[in-house]
């Protein structure tokens, strides 16, 4: 990063091994070079908490239909340069006046100026599944998913994977495994939605699991 630089694009945990930025140290970063921050929170939000005031991201993405629990189609932009934006495919939401049905382009002023036409069902399921987790205690959900996939990287450990050196750890664990083919079996014939990628296994836990689970992907880890 330098002061040739006018943007920083980061996930806040990486999809494939769960690493997760340090988002007010990026900020201090950008800060010091004058580069505006895009934070893609998909991985983590839902999950894991996130300093706002110290990391300020410039735009703040996510989608979602992984943590949030929502259905594919339900996505969100939260930008203070909203009236930078323009929509690349303009729709009847992001008009000012009526522009949609003709004659020239009036974006809206505010950030409906990108928003899409809403793909419905969607977002009937999305209005459900905020109202749901904004009813779980932030913090506790946090700490459960974070104590589980300790657990879960002590156990892997214990059973003779190894672990990429990963600070801070997620809710995302990846390890690698000794018999990757005989894990993917043994996983799908318990029914446990792991992902197998080469000879690393993938696994990610929300509010919703609990030990039991943690112990039958270590059972299917050990064989
Ligand atoms: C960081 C991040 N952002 C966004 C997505 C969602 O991508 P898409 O909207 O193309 O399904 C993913 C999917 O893995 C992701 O890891």
């Amino acid at each position: 990063m330098d002061e040739r630089t006018v943007l920083v694009a980061v996930s806040h945990v990486l999809s494939s091994d769960g690493e997760r930025a340090d988002l007010a140290r990026l900020r201090a970063a950008a800060d010091a070079v004058g580069a505006r921050i895009f934070a893609d929170v998909t991985q983590s939000l839902g999950v894991l908490g996130m300093d706002l005031a110290a990391s300020r991201p410039d735009y703040l993405a996510v989608h979602g239909y992984k943590w949030l629990l929502c259905p594919r189609g339900a996505a969100w932009l939260v930008t203070r340069h909203y009236q930078e934006l323009r929509p690349l495919m303009a729709s009847w939401r992001s008009t000012a006046d009526g522009g949609y049905f003709g004659g020239s382009l009036h974006l809206a002023p505010g950030a409906a100026r990108c928003d899409a036409s809403p793909a419905w069902l969607s977002w009937v399921g999305a209005g459900a599944a905020i109202e749901l987790l904004s009813r779980l205690p932030a913090a506790t959900a946090e700490r459960h998913c974070l104590a589980l996939a300790a657990a879960f990287r002590e156990g892997a450990l214990d059973a003779g994977a190894t672990l990429p050196g990963i600070a801070p750890p997620s809710h995302i664990v990846t390890v690698r495994v000794r018999d990757p083919e005989a894990v993917g079996t043994r996983l799908r014939s318990s029914s446990i939605r792991a992902r197998m990628l080469g000879d690393r296994l993938r696994v990610g836990f929300h509010y919703f699991n609990n030990d039991e689970d943690v112990a039958a992907v270590l059972r299917a880890l050990r064989g």
